[in-house]
């Protein structure tokens, strides 16, 4: 049995879609935790086993993981909570005692790449991230957290922008080539250890796109794609705190993204490198023409 937590979520959603493929003929059962089972499309649920709640609550874990041989895991975030470790590690808190008491033998987590380099133990929620794949490490389960860099779906929060004003926006330097991934290459580097549970210990596992972009790069390709400019237009950390902050994010989330974005310019994500065993297929070009331009179109 694998549980699936964020079965709505970008990743969760992919990932859920892949399993279902996959284990009629592994003869595997899958469960997922979701807030509003009513969000799940009918032929989801007609096919999985549903707990209903949030897989925060120590309540709703210790039912959803009766009988789990792994878990797949996402910490939400929560723009409103005291700390980012509360919202990481302190939402984890549950889950860790509930894989020790039904004795899960392997989780694999969403987490952020990052990890050994020098702006490590500054980097905002990256850090919390980080804490909590060492939080879900130290329960002796077998763990490997998906190490990420940004997600290239980050851009679809932009759609407006993008269409009404040819215009996308970020803290990064401009030129600087940092690595990306899609998200549904994390689904699928999820799915593969999830159904393949050979694995033992802790460990991380990076996920990266094909080539490493920098947002002037990601302006050219999605100019192209569309057929009409769109340019990249940086933005300085105090706007990004006053957007955050104008969103309502709450102010250990506001210092969170900013030092997370301040980090990111400092070498953040230099911490692994591409090989074929970490590069998914989801190149920039195929993710805006598959994804991105139909959302600008909608
Ligand atoms: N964006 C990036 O560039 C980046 C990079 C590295 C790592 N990450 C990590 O990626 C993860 C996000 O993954 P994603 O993009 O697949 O997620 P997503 O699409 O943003 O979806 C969020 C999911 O979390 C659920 N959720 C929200 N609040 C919840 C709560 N209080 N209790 C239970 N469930 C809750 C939502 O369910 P409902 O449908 O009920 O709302 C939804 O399924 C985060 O852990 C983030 O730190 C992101």
């Amino acid at each position: 049995m694998i549980v699936i937590t964020t079965p709505t979520g970008q990743i969760g959603g992919r990932l859920l879609d892949i399993l279902l493929d996959e284990t009629p003929t592994r003869g595997e059962e899958l469960r997922v935790i979701v807030r509003d089972p009513g969000k799940l499309p009918e032929r989801v649920r007609a096919r999985v086993d549903v707990v209903a709640g949030s897989h925060g609550d120590p309540d709703v874990v210790d039912r959803a993981f009766t009988g789990a041989d792994a878990v797949f895991w996402v910490p939400p975030g929560d723009p409103q909570a005291p700390s980012i470790d509360a919202a990481y590690s302190g939402f984890t808190r549950a889950a860790a005692k509930a894989f020790a008491a039904h004795g899960v033998g392997h989780v694999v987590g969403v987490s952020s790449l990052g990890r050994g380099t020098a702006v490590a133990d500054r980097a905002g929620l990256v850090t919390a991230s980080l804490a909590m794949d060492d939080f879900i490490a130290s329960t002796g389960v077998a763990y490997r957290a998906l190490a990420n860099p940004s997600f290239m779906d980050n851009l679809l929060r932009q759609v407006v922008s993008i269409r009404d004003n040819g215009i996308f926006t970020g803290t990064t330097e401009a030129d600087r080539a940092d690595p990306i991934v899609a998200t549904r290459d994390i689904a699928a580097a999820a799915a593969g250890l999830l159904l393949d549970r050979s694995w033992t210990g802790t460990g991380e596992v990076p996920v990266f796109a094909p080539a490493d972009l920098s947002a002037n790069d990601m302006a050219r390709v999605i100019s192209d794609v569309l057929g009409r400019p769109v340019r990249y237009e940086r933005q300085s950390l105090d706007d990004l705190r006053a957007r955050q902050a104008a969103r309502g994010a709450g102010e250990a989330t506001v210092r969170g993204y900013v030092d997370m974005m301040r980090a990111a310019d400092e070498g953040l994500y230099d911490s692994a490198r591409r090989t074929p065993g970490n590069t998914g297929p989801t190149g920039f070009r195929e993710w805006c023409e598959q994804v991105l331009a139909p959302a600008v179109r909608a």
